[in-house]
C-alpha cells in the first residue's frame, strides 16, 4: 500500500526509539523505500546497525563521511522524499525546528524537504504539557506539519500520563490513511484494455500480433496506485498485475474484448484503449487442425468490431475515452481523425518510427494529441513514466486543472 514511496524516517534520542526498528520494518513491508536519518543521542537508543538492517538502507547521522571524503546532502533528501516522519520525536527537537535551528543532518534535512513532515512526540508527561513545548508544536502545525498525538499510559519514567509515543502499527496506519486521502482518483472505476487478441484459425493457429501489454499494464498500475478501481481487460500476455485494486479479465479474441468493454464501461468513468486489437478475424475457424496440403491455403478474413468507436459512440458527458495509434506514417493527421471516428477526448500516439518505441520494448515515445487538438510531445521513457504522464493528463481531464 506504500509501494514507491519514499520515506525518510528521523530518529531523536527518546527511549522510545526502540519503536522506531518495528516502525521501519512496517513501512518497508509496505513497500516504501525508507532512509533513516539518527541525531547523535539517538544512536545511545538504538543502534545504526540495527536500523539499516531493517531499512535495507545506509544510515545517516553526520554532515560528513570522513572516510571517503563525502558529505550527506540534506538538499538532495529533502527532493527525494515523498514524506518525513520523525518518530521518536523529543521536545529538544520540537523546539530547535519551531525555531529553524539546524545543528545536525535531521534538523537541515528538515528545513529543506518539499515534502509534507509528520512528527511522533514521546517524552515525559510534563514535558509534554509544558507551555513552551505546547507552543512549540503549534508552531510546527502552523507550519503544515502533522502530529501523531502521543497516547497516555506508564511512561519510562514510571510517571502516568500523555507522552508515550503512539503505536508503530497506528502511526502506520495514520501514513497510509495520508497518502490515500492524496491519492486524485479515488474510488474512480477506470477501464484499461491491454495486451494483444488471438484470432483463431483452427485449435493450434491464431492471428495475432506482437503486442507485449507493457503499456496497458502499466497504465493500470499506475491508476490503481492513484486509488482508481481498474478494470484490466487483457488478451493473452505473460503478465499479472501488482496492484490489488486491479480486476483482471481474461479474453482472447477481439469479441471476447468486446464484450468485456461493453459490459464494464456502462459503470465506469471512463477508459484508457491500450490493446492492439486484431483488425481481422477469420471468417470461419475449423474445429479440427487444418492438415497440411500441397496447395496454397487461403485465409478469409474479416474485420473485428471497433471496441474504442463502439464506447466512443456509447460514451456519456461524464466519461471519458482514450485511445492509442500505433502508425507508420502520416502519424498526426491519422491520429487526429481517430480522435473524431472513436469520439475520444485524447489519443495516445506512438511511431513505429522511433527507436526504442512500440510492441515488446520498456520503453516508449509518445505524443499526446487531444480533442482540441493541442499536442504535447514527451521524450523516450521507461513505460512505467510514460503511464505516468498518461495519467496525470486524465486527471486532468476528469478534474479540469
Ligand atoms: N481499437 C479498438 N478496437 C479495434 C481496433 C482498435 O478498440 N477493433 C482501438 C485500439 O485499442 C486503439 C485505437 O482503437 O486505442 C486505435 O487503434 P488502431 O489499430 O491504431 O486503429 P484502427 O481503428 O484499427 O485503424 P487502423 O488500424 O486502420 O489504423
Amino acid at each position: 500500500m506504500l509501494n514507491g514511496k519514499k520515506i525518510i524516517l528521523g530518529v531523536t534520542g527518546s527511549i522510545a526509539a526502540y519503536k522506531s526498528a518495528s516502525l521501519v520494518r512496517l513501512l518497508v513491508k509496505q513497500g516504501a523505500t525508507v532512509k533513516v536519518i539518527m541525531t547523535p543521542l539517538a544512536k545511545e537508543f538504538i543502534t545504526p546497525v540495527t536500523m539499516a538492517t531493517l531499512s535495507q538502507n545506509t544510515v545517516l547521522s553526520n554532515f560528513f563521511n570522513h572516510d571517503n571524503g563525502e558529505w550527506n546532502s540534506h538538499v538532495d533528501l529533502g527532493i527525494w522524499a515523498d514524506l518525513m516522519l520523525i518518530a521518536p520525536i523529543t521536545a529538544n527537537t520540537i523546539a530547535k525546528m519551531a525555531n529553524g535551528i539546524c545543528d545536525n543532518l535531521l534538523l537541515t534535512t528538515y528545513l529543506s524537504v518539499r515534502c509534507p513532515v509528520v512528527i511522533a512526540p514521546a517524552m515525559d508527561f510534563d514535558m509534554f504539557k509544558h507551555p513552551a513545548t505546547v507552543k512549540n508544536i503549534k508552531t510546527l502545525q502552523s507550519y503544515g506539519n502533522i502530529v501523531i498525538e502521543p497516547s497516555k499510559g506508564e511512561l519510562a519514567s514510571g510517571l502516568q500520563g500523555k507522552g508515550r509515543m503512539e503505536e508503530p502499527e497506528i502511526i502506520l496506519k495514520k501514513i497510509i490513511d495520508f497518502f490515500d486521502s492524496k491519492k486524485k482518483l479515488k474510488s474512480k472505476k477506470i477501464i484499461v484494455t491491454a495486451g494483444p487478441t488471438y484470432e483463431s484459425i483452427d485449435p493450434v493457429r491464431f492471428v495475432g500480433n506482437y503486442s507485449s501489454g507493457k503499456m496497458g499494464y502499466a497504465i493500470a498500475e499506475e491508476l490503481a496506485n492513484n486509488g482508481a478501481n481498474v478494470i484490466l481487460i487483457s488478451g493473452p500476455v505473460s503478465l499479472s498485475p501488482i496492484n490489488s485494486n486491479i480486476t483482471k479479465i481474461d479474453v482472447k479474441s477481439a469479441q471476447e474484448m468486446y464484450d468485456a468493454s461493453i459490459k464494464y464501461f456502462e459503470n465506469a468513468d471512463g477508459a484508457i484503449m491500450a490493446a492492439a486489437v486484431a483488425d481481422f478475424t477469420p471468417v470461419s475457424s475449423t474445429d479440427n487442425k487444418l492438415k497440411r496440403g500441397k496447395n496454397n491455403l487461403n485465409l478469409e478474413l474479416k474485420p473485428t468490431k471497433d471496441i474504442a468507436g463502439e464506447l466512443g459512440r456509447n460514451k456519456k458527458h461524464n466519461q471519458f475515452l482514450v485511445g492509442f495509434a500505433l502508425e507508420t506514417n502520416n502519424e498526426i493527421e491519422n491520429a487526429k481523425q481517430k480522435i473524431v471516428s472513436k469520439n475520444l477526448d485524447f489519443i495516445v500516439l506512438n511511431s513505429l518510427k522511433d527507436k526504442g518505441s512500440g510492441f515488446q520494448f520498456d520503453t516508449n515515445k509518445i505524443t499526446i494529441i487531444d480533442k482540441n487538438n493541442k499536442i504535447e510531445k514527451f521524450e523516450l521513457k521507461l513505460k512505467t513514466q510514460v503511464a505516468k504522464d498518461i495519467v496525470n493528463k486524465v486527471q486532468s481531464l476528469m478534474f479540469k486543472v
